[in-house]
């Protein structure tokens, strides 16, 4: 069976492949003069259908369609720009030379290098469109949203949202859980898609935001939830797909938690109101399967389980998180060592089901590597799970293997689990010289680790599985 991506790319590799056979073709059949072979219908038109248009089309989350032939070509110019600099589509995780991940991520939106040089070139000769009766049949899409939902949740007030900064806020939630409660699916959904740009959903076990947030609903929180024993729930950007479990799988809420919903609004130049909901498949019984949020990363010292490695520009004292001004590709690396045992537990073996990378503005790269005390043939020795080198703060999600249960890599007792940040802290960052300019700064500061605009984190996440036992 082969998998997704392998189907994905074996559909666009025949497109190139007819594109690039017309293109060679021999004097008897070359084309006639002023006909291009590199045309929408048959070449642009399936590759925007598979990779734009599950968020560029009527009622998706982009400001734009890239449907017909006009809406394309008109924004052909920039897209061919973003297309080059993998802006577009959104999608961080690739392999380079220091990652290679063994396995396929669902619904992976990135373009072969082939893909971006074939759109390049259909806007430098002209747009054509070619012959309309070629036209693959238009993409359509199911329902949106998490279609076996039990349950909504949303912002109990509208928020007003104003033109300028981008404002990071905190809103808790009381869904009345009287009982522990089983999650198998969820999703987000934006109030005012134009200006919701991520959200992140905590599970808030101490009931702790609602005193935070007080008569206003809602706090600032750039770095965090900040309440005590937050886990994480969910994380979504515009375009994710509902994180679905399946009926075997299941995420734990403890009874009495609170939700906190981190949203990060990127306004419009217009005053505007936001009301996003949270939709959750809560399962009617305690299935097989545990998963469970790790959150790992924010070293601040060279010692115990989770440790700080020595880095570049470390002070004489030893290893420190410390990104100089002007840095460019500096990086911080630290080490997690998977304990044995918690307490009296002995530690399971987890599967992973899904890997994610969060830093702030100066972020560049994470890579998430490990190193397993008991390899197998399925579980190498070394292994990487993930690779960022188009990290963006605007694009945090999380990104799920395609693999079934029992073939996800694994992490366990004894193995070590590395996270490497690279940042870069120059003015030629984007968000670090917006940053700077909002901070009425003149250069980038020395960034530490922390939780406001300019601090830096670099937290993995991991989404694990394993056998759920009686202590669940
Ligand atoms: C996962 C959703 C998603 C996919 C897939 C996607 N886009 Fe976008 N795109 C957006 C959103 C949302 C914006 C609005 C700008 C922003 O928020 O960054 C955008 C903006 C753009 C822009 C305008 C950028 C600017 O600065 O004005 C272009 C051009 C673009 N997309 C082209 C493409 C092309 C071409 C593809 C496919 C090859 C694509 N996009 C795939 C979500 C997506």
């Amino acid at each position: 069976m082969p998998t997704l991506r392998t189907a994905l790319s074996a559909a666009a590799l025949s497109t190139i492949a007819a594109a690039s056979l017309a293109a060679c073709s021999s004097s008897s059949d070359a084309p006639t003069p002023g006909e291009s072979p590199l045309t929408f219908t048959q070449a642009i038109e399936p590759l925007v259908q598979e990779k734009c248009q599950s968020c560029h089309r009527a009622g998706g989350v982009a400001p734009f369609p890239l449907v017909t032939y006009e809406d394309v070509k008109g924004m052909g110019a920039i897209s061919k720009l973003k297309v080059q600099s993998r802006e577009m589509p959104p999608w961080g995780a690739f392999d380079d030379a220091a990652c290679t991940v063994n396995h396929d991520f669902r619904d992976d939106l990135t373009l072969t290098d082939e893909q971006i040089d074939l759109f390049a070139r259909w806007v430098d000769e002209g747009m054509p469109l070619g012959d309309p009766s070629k036209r693959p049949p238009a993409r359509t899409f199911g329902a949106t949203g998490l279609v076996d939902k039990t349950a909504t949740y949303q912002l109990p007030a509208p928020y007003a949202v104003a033109p300028g900064k981008d404002d990071i806020r905190c809103f808790p939630i009381d869904p009345g859980f009287a009982e522990d409660t089983w999650i198998g699916g969820s999703n987000v959904v934006p109030g005012d898609p134009r200006v919701v740009h991520h959200v992140i959903v905590y599970v808030d076990p101490k009931q702790q935001g609602v005193e935070k947030a007080g008569d206003a609903g809602s706090y600032p929180c750039f770095g965090g939830p900040d309440v005590e024993e937050p886990s994480l729930l969910l994380a979504w950007a515009p375009g994710v797909p509902p994180t679905t479990y399946g009926d075997a799988t299941g995420l734990k809420i403890p009874k009495g938690s609170h939700l906190v919903m981190q949203v990060h609004y990127h306004p419009s130049n217009e005053t505007t109101t936001d009301q996003t909901s949270i939709e959750l498949k809560e399962l009617p019984y305690k299935p097989g399967y545990v998963a469970q949020v790790i959150l790992a990363g924010n070293a601040e010292r060279a010692e115990g389980f989770l440790k700080l490695l020595p880095g570049p520009n470390d002070p004489p004292s030893g290893p420190a998180f410390l990104i100089p001004p002007n840095a460019k590709g500096h990086t911080e690396s630290m080490e997690l060592t998977i304990p044995e045992k918690i307490g009296d537990i002995t530690v399971p073996e987890l599967g992973v089901y899904a890997v994610g990378a969060h830093m702030h503005w100066a972020g560049v790269d994470m890579k998430i590597e490990v190193e397993r005390k008991a390899p197998s043939d399925a579980q190498p020795a070394k292994e990487c799970l993930l690779g960022t080198p188009k990290y963006d703060f605007n694009w945090q999600r999380a990104y799920q293997y395609d693999a079934p249960l029992d073939q996800l890599p694994t992490v366990g007792p004894g193995d070590k689990v590395r996270f490497t940040c690279t940042y870069d802290n120059t003015m030629d960052n984007r968000h670090v010289a917006r940053a700077v300019s909002e901070l009425r700064m003149s250069s980038p500061p020395e960034i530490r680790l922390g939780e406001t605009t300019l601090d830096e984190m670099c937290l993995g996440v991991l989404v694990t599985v394993r056998r759920a036992n009686l202590l669940d």
